[in-house]
């Protein structure tokens, strides 16, 4: 049974490398953020997204999220990333949603034969032990293109464009940095996680190298067996 930990930026391609791969291989896949994202529309939603007891609620809020509600397509925008990365930041929530993480892991393992859980502090503190461990990068400017073509946008000028890339280049430096500088589980590259940066590859680039990669090690405790 193999557990496999993938950490990264946000449009590094982490999280189509995680279904990639449990599609692959058949293993449960759990994308960690839509938690956090799920904890933060909510607040938005109910209208105390600027309450003075943002931490107290985001905790209710967490102890109430189901598996089944974690539907990416109304929990993406950049408005409920900027809270999810804001509210990561409490320790008491992490925690709580920290052990829903670990749930996932209990009840789909042994039924999946494994478990792909990707996010930002998955190999360091969620699946510590976990059997591959990945870290995913790019670069600030190519991250922010990718979640551009994503919205789908005609652009009627070029001005308008480069306008909305910067504006998400800003959104994005200032989520990378809140993320990377937090006291609880920053994120960070586990000191056994294989780098690997995303700049120049495709999805299917990234797919390829990362299999390759499974495979020769299991092909090693095979022959060790
Ligand atoms: O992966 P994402 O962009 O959907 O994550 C949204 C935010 O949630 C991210 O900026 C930080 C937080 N997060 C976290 O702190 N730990 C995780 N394991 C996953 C996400």
């Amino acid at each position: 049974m193999l557990k496999i930990a993938i950490d990264g930026t946000a449009a590094s391609g982490k999280g189509t490398l995680a279904k990639n791969l449990a599609q692959k291989y058949g293993f449960a896949h759990l994308d960690t953020g839509l938690l956090y994202r799920k904890v933060a529309s909510d607040l938005i939603v109910k209208k105390k997204d600027t309450d003075n007891n943002l931490e107290y609620l985001s905790c209710k809020y967490a102890k109430e999220v189901e598996f089944s509600e974690l539907k990416k397509e109304y929990l993406r925008s950049e408005k409920i990333a900027k809270l999810a990365s804001l509210i990561a930041t409490y320790p008491k929530l992490r925690k709580i949603l920290n052990l829903k993480q670990k749930e996932f892991v209990d009840i789909n393992l042994n039924k999946f034969g494994g478990c792909i859980l990707d996010g930002r502090d998955i190999g360091t503190k969620i699946l510590p032990n976990a059997d591959f461990k990945f870290f995913i990068d790019a670069s600030i400017e190519i991250r922010a293109k990718r979640r551009l073509l994503e919205k789908n946008i005609s652009f009627l000028h070029e001005n308008d464009e480069k306008c909305m890339l910067h504006a998400l280049i800003v959104k994005m430096k200032n989520r990378d940095k809140l993320d990377r500088s937090r006291f609880e589980a920053p994120l960070v590259p586990a000191k056994d996680a294989h780098i690997i940066d995303t700049s120049l590859m495709s999805a299917e680039d990234l797919l390829l190298v990362v299999t390759k990669i499974i495979e020769g090690r299991k092909n090693i405790k095979e022959k060790n067996k």
